[in-house]
């Protein structure tokens, strides 16, 4: 460790820190589970049972099913997280879907509270359950995985952009009431080529997905994310470098939203 705090050669939390991955089986959480892993981390990955199914998590990994959607599931994985680590340095939260690609004056409000439920309920929820076992560490960071259409509303998305700038409200409040112990931020990230795209990983394929030539042109860097794209930048949110960031919402998409 160097004389700055941390240390510079090295992005993410230090090796033998304890993360807890919420939708860690997914295309951002697959490539974040495996770079923790790789520099040392404990990982814990809570994801649906098809999600976990689907793309089963590294041997090394913990593994725990939860729907971060639903109370109970939520207060029984993370009690069994808690059994095993009492003490958490970082969470994730990377839970979230689009569905409904429609005008909120067509969209069906089953549709809506669906959204709502898996973008915004899931991490008021995940959040509530984490902290005890985050303040129990004594300093800890946690992320939400938030989007750019959280500040750039688009037509047909509403609903989820409400969800996702519901996020980054529950961020800021949540920086304001754990610091200095437990950090907030949220990353957002744009158009990323997962199975997010078609449906989300452990759900129905229920879109074709967007074109990667055809949106890349738009993109200042001319290209489409891929998942790699976000993980340095949850790492050094997760990490010590990012120490006095807090409450703050780091905008990953390659220079389409520009604040
Ligand atoms: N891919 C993109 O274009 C994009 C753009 C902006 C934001 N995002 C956000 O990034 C995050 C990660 O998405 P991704 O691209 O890796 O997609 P993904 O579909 O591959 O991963 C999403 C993960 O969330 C999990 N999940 C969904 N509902 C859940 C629930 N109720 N409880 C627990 N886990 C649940 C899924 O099982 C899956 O592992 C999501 O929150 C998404 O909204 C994605």
């Amino acid at each position: 460790m160097s004389t700055l705090g941390f240390d510079p050669a090295r992005l993410g939390p230090p090796a033998g820190a304890r993360v807890a991955v919420v939708g860690g089986c997914g295309g951002m959480g697959r490539v974040l589970v495996q770079a923790l892993l790789d520099t040392g981390v404990e990982v814990a990955v809570l994801d649906l049972p098809s999600s976990l199914a689907e793309h089963a998590p590294p041997p090394q990994a913990l593994a725990l099913e939860i729907d971060g959607s639903q109370a109970a599931s939520v207060t029984q994985a993370f009690g069994a997280l808690g059994q095993r680590w009492p003490q958490l340095n970082g969470m994730v939260n990377l839970a979230g879907f689009f569905k409904g690609y429609e005008r909120l004056q067509h969209l069906p409000v089953e549709v809506f509270d669906e959204v709502i439920a898996g973008n915004l309920r899931s991490h008021f929820l995940c959040a509530q359950a984490a902290l005890p076992l985050l303040h129990a560490a004594g300093q800890a960071s946690m992320v939400q995985v938030a989007s750019t259409l959280a500040v750039d509303v688009v037509k047909r998305y509403a609903h989820y952009s409400a969800a996702k700038a519901g996020l980054v409200a529950l961020t800021k409040g949540l920086a304001r009431e754990n610091a200095p112990a437990v950090r907030v931020n949220a990353l957002a990230p744009g158009l990323t080529q997962t199975a997010f795209l078609q449906g989300g990983t452990g759900r129905e394929r229920i879109f074709q997905g967007i074109k990667e030539e055809d949106y890349a042109a738009m993109v200042p860097m001319k290209r489409m994310a891929q998942p790699q794209d976000m993980c340095g930048p949850m790492m050094f949110l997760l990490g010590p470098a990012s120490g006095f960031v807090n409450g703050e919402t780091l905008i990953v998409d390659g220079g389409v939203y520009v604040q």
